[in-house]
């Protein structure tokens, strides 16, 4: 029995493509994807999600899970292809329509070898990435439940097809979004004295940040500082009274993460008190950085190489990935797989290669099957939480 034809992950990923939704909205998403693995027989369990879908193949233990992410943003596509978007300002530009597909085409293999499997293998279909709360959300509702390793996956439009790649300890980065109130005291524009100029005081705050990096922490520490929004004033003739900073701190270090907002207090604080202005500081905690674990980062590569991969070591990112919730409860490994885009993620003319699919299906249904063996027979210390 040959439940997964050839062309069937590309006509899903293009299907999907087509009406992609945003996070949080992936209702029919969440409808198609659970009608897709009905058709297979595919048991899907009844969570308490309102998007997301999460299906399991085999019987008892051990315990292992993959994961996709299926939501997109609002960005109107630039690509002129027949699948392009058909829901307007929003798109698939981050690939996870791709994800989706690989995912679905793992669950059909994993199907037709159910009988066989030793154990059971969870398929999560994760709503919410882009806004960081999906994992958190299906970890809520029980789907990393009685799990012992998870494996997940992002194309890399910057890596050729063919390519995949992964490191053990941190991958993707702590990411923390800070707003920064600064209040001086409006004036008029031709007498500032009479004030206290809140945007002279701000500017020179957005130039201290900088020396965070390689100043209050080593150069040798990754520690990125960008201040994305400078909002004051509404006309020419007056001085405000406020200035508003937005920005994202990315880091690596969890010790170094943890004193960022003392630091950037302090800083801010400092600046601001010697022209008389304040400060007031709001800190976002993002989702953690994305910690692989030594034992399956290596497990991966070499299952990556005699899958017919070149496997590599990857260089730590600054970029955020949910999948790194899943990580901080579970071992496991997140990898990146090349899907050679001219365009990068997130770009409007993003256009990943579908020929990307096909052998990430074979890859992640024959990972899981040995990674069942390996949580059956390893001892319990070798593929344990770092
Ligand atoms: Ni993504």
């Amino acid at each position: 029995m040959n439940l997964l034809s050839p062309d069937q992950p590309v006509a899903w990923r293009r299907e999907l493509h087509q009406y992609p939704e945003l996070s949080g909205e992936e209702f029919a998403t969440t409808e198609r994807i659970r009608h897709w693995l009905q058709q297979a027989d595919i048991r899907l369990l009844p969570l308490a999600l309102k998007t997301g879908v999460v299906a399991e193949l085999g019987q008892g233990a051990p315990l292992i899970a993959l994961r996709a992410d299926i939501d997109a943003l609002p960005i109107t596509e630039a690509v002129d292809r027949p699948w392009a978007s058909r829901n307007h300002g929003v798109m698939h530009a981050c690939g996870h329509d791709l994800h989706t597909a690989v995912m679905l085409g793992a669950a059909y293999r994993l199907k037709q070898q159910e009988a066989a499997l030793p154990g059971r293998v969870r398929v999560l279909f994760q709503p919410a990435e882009e806004t960081f709360t999906g994992a958190q959300q299906l970890i809520a509702a029980g789907a990393l439940d009685d799990v012992q390793a998870i494996f997940g996956m992002h194309n890399a439009p910057e890596l050729s097809l063919g390519t995949l790649e992964t490191r053990g300890g941190a991958f993707y980065a702590n990411v923390d979004r800070f707003v920064l109130r600064v209040t001086g005291k409006g004036a008029h524009a031709a007498r500032p004295h009479e004030g206290i100029d809140a945007i002279v005081v701000a500017s020179q705050i957005v130039t201290a940040l900088q020396t965070l990096p390689g100043r209050t922490f080593s150069a040798l520490e990754s520690v990125v500082v960008s201040v994305t929004r400078f909002t004051a004033g509404n006309t020419w003739n007056v001085l405000p009274q406020t200035v508003e900073l937005e920005g994202t701190v990315r880091t690596h270090n969890t010790a170094i993460r943890t004193r960022i907002p003392e630091k950037i207090r302090a800083l801010a604080g400092g600046i601001a008190a010697g022209f008389g202005a304040s400060v007031e500081l709001e800190w976002l905690a993002g989702p953690p950085a994305l910690i692989n674990s030594p034992e399956w980062a290596d497990f991966a590569l070499r299952h990556a190489t005699e899958s017919g991969y070149r496997s590599q070591q990857a260089a730590p990112m600054m970029g955020g990935e949910d999948f790194a919730e899943y990580l901080h409860h579970v071992p496991g490994v997140f990898v990146s797989i090349g899907s050679a885009s001219d365009y990068g993620l997130h770009h409007p003319a993003f256009d990943p290669s579908e020929a990307a699919i096909a052998p990430a299906i074979d890859y992640f249904s024959s990972l899981a099957q040995q990674a069942l063996q390996q949580v059956a027979t390893e001892q319990p210390a070798n593929i344990r939480m770092v």
